[in-house]
């Protein structure tokens, strides 16, 4: 049979949304952050991020039967994202992970990911 993804390997749906749902808290209090998010409800921005993540990790392909390619870098386009934003949203991923306490391993492997997206997400040269 197949190897077991990094999904299934981690505790599959639930353990993403308890660290989306513990990510977007952090956002939802983040004078920084919060502004960028143009609804109100942050609901539905949770759940793209939560199938997206669910995606890429090898779960099942929802995020991209309902929004199509991820194209991360142009649907960031319409927000400002500098260091500093850059900088909060990988403190409250960071603390999200850590309350998430996966193993090692996937720890680090996750992190890495998140550290070098989040950095490739940054749109403006100077965080002036
Ligand atoms: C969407 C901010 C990094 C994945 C969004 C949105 C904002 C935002 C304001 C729109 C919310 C919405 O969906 O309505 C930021 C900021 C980042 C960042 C400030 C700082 C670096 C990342 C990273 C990832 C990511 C590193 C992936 C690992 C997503 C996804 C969506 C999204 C999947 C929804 C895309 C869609 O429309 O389908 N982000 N983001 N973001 N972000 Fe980020």
């Amino acid at each position: 049979h197949q190897p077991m993804t990094v999904y299934e390997a981690v505790g599959g749906e639930d353990t993403f949304v308890r660290l989306v749902a513990r990510f977007y808290e952090g956002v939802a209090h983040d004078p920084v952050l919060r502004p960028l998010y143009p609804e109100e409800d942050l609901g539905p921005a949770e759940e793209r991020f939560r199938l997206f993540l669910i995606q890429y990790w090898g779960g099942p392909r929802t995020y991209s039967d309902q929004r199509g390619h991820p194209r991360l870098r142009m649907r960031h386009a319409p927000f400002r994202v500098g260091a500093r934003e850059r900088d909060h949203w990988l403190a409250h991923m960071r603390a999200a992970m850590d309350d998430v306490a996966l193993p090692a391993e996937f720890d680090r492997q996750i992190w890495e990911y998140m550290v070098y997206a989040a950095h490739s997400m940054v749109n403006v040269a100077e965080d002036a």
